[in-house]
């Protein structure tokens, strides 16, 4: 390449970056519900095995990937082996899906902030999100009637991501979090420490934590454990192996990967913490037990919070703060997936990052808000979202790991890569989690996601609507990745190992 890659000015810079990838949505209103569903305090025992045993060691191939080959996923791989630039653009392919509706939720979010300050739903919060605000229609189909409640933010939330992607790695990403992170951190611990203070959030907390150890003995948690950690490292689809690209030399890379990860896990349980406080007083107002009143996801955050602003008192200010973390948290990972797209094709075609900006982002902010803020954009993102999580991700995760470990055999070249600067060593535990253990446990995630999609499919949405938005996406997504693949470089890309650079 002529004009040299961008570095990040610090290594803490990437640290902070990562961070902010890594806290999204996924620890706010994933995290606490999924937690409480699959043994709540017994939760733990999962939840530390499959961070210990998958995540860390996947953050860590991420890592030496994007650090020993210096490129956007498909040129990472591509130099990696001639046979695995596939791979690269299927986890492009991935955060193009992923972008183009986790910009909506961002949306929603920044809208909820200014709702929150007037209660704009009333005494019908739900009533008020699907037909006031969303403006959804009965019924699913893919439809292309504009809401302009929630079209504006959207575009707002797209503008502001695509100017900071345009001041580059180190000015763009790289300052942004050093705002955004400690911002979000310190905004989120006023939070929780107000809900400690609430009536009712002892009974909260004890619903959240009291073991319920005999589910430790049901498949499905450990899967739910291990699609927990997967989701909210953000792991094998791309960002991390970007990410890392843009990393000096000679770096502590695993170092690296322990702040990251228990950075990210200590906020899933802070968020886990703060949301139940919140949930025990919501029960207590109610006079019902907590069990009732737990949900995740939308709900969670787009009905029960609003349900809690509206009773409690201070509830503006609060509601106020809770959404304006749902955004700082929703962008800074929102930053993170569009550089993997950008970045790949800034790679391929050799061009600089003001066009890619323009034309990549440009592209995925039309998709995102062609098919999302419209009148059935809901039923349309909760299909996106539920497969491109359980069948793309689990997918490319595996496949990316059947492919490096076995058939290539080349985590032993990419262990040294790690230890020849880290602090923690990638030894032989890393190389069997990645080699053995990994391999069985997402074989055993995807098998078990596909029967149950194929057998119940998903939400009670019809056939049909499943089969194109579900099935069909991801498959269109593998066959992008197969041609993009086999389209040439740029005239003068170096495809080989750039260890001097
Ligand atoms: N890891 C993020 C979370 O926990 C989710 C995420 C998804 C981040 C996609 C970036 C891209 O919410
Ligand atoms: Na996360």
């Amino acid at each position: 390449m002529d004009t040299p890659r961008e570095v990040w000015s610090a290594r803490s810079v990437f640290i902070l970056a990562a961070i902010g990838s890594a806290v999204g949505l996924g620890n706010i209103w994933r995290f606490p519900f999924v937690a409480y569903e699959n043994g709540a305090g017994a939760f733990v025992i999962p939840y530390l095995i499959a961070l210990l045993t998958a995540g860390i060691p996947l953050l860590f191939l991420d890592y030496a990937i994007g650090h020993k080959f210096r490129g956007s996923p498909p040129l990472a791989f591509r130099r990696l082996s001639k046979w695995t630039e596939t791979l690269g653009w299927w986890q492009v392919g991935i955060c193009f899906v992923i972008a183009v509706y986790y910009a909506v939720i961002v949306a929603w979010a920044v809208r909820y902030t200014f709702f929150s300050i007037g209660q704009a739903w009333g005494d019908d919060p739900e009533g008020f999100l699907f037909s006031n605000f969303l403006q959804q229609e009965d019924g699913a189909r893919v439809g292309f009637d504009l809401v302009p409640g929630v079209a504006i933010p959207l575009v707002l939330v797209w503008l502001a991501t695509l100017a900071v992607l345009a001041l580059g790695v180190q000015r763009g990403i790289g300052n942004s979090a050093r705002i955004f992170v400690p911002l979000l951190v310190v905004l989120f611990l006023v939070l929780v420490i107000r809900s400690l203070f609430l009536d009712g959030a002892a009974a909260g907390l004890n619903a959240f934590f009291d073991p319920e150890w005999s589910l430790l003995l049901n498949p499905t948690v450990w899967i739910a454990a291990y699609g927990q950690i997967f989701f909210s490292l953000s792991i094998a689809f791309g960002i991390m192996i970007t990410y890392a690209s843009y990393l000096r030399i000679r770096t502590n890379l695993t170092g690296s990967g322990m702040v990251v990860a228990f950075s990210n896990s200590s906020f899933e349980i802070l968020a886990g913490i703060g949301v139940f406080a919140a949930l025990g007083y919501m029960a207590s107002i109610a006079s019902v037990p907590v069990d009732e009143v737990v949900s995740g996801g939308i709900g969670l955050a787009f009905i029960a919070f609003p349900q809690i602003i509206s009773v409690m008192p201070g509830g503006s200010v609060f509601g106020a703060l809770f959404f304006l973390c749902l955004v700082f948290a929703g962008f800074t990972s929102l930053i993170s997936i569009v550089q993997v797209v950008i970045s790949a094709v800034q790679d391929k075609l050799g061009i600089t990052r003001i066009p890619a900006v323009l034309g990549v982002g440009g592209a995925m902010a039309a998709c995102s808000i062609a098919l999302f803020p419209t009148t059935t954009g809901v039923s349309v993102l909760d299909v996106v979202d539920k497969f491109v999580n359980n069948l793309g991700i689990v997918g490319v995760a595996l496949i990316t790991v059947i492919s490096v470990a076995w058939l290539l055999r080349r985590t032993g070249e990419l262990g040294d890569h790690l230890n020849a600067v880290s602090s923690f060593r990638a030894n032989i535990v890393w190389q069997f989690c990645i080699v053995v253990a990994t391999p069985i446990v997402l074989s055993a995630m995807l098998i078990s996601e596909i029967r149950t999609l194929a057998d119940e499919g998903y939400g009670g949405y019809p056939d049909s609507f499943i089969l194109v938005l579900g099935w069909s996406v991801q498959a269109v997504l593998i066959a992008f990745a197969i041609i993009l693949a086999v389209l040439p470089w740029r005239r003068g890309t170096d495809l080989g190992h750039p260890e001097s650079t």
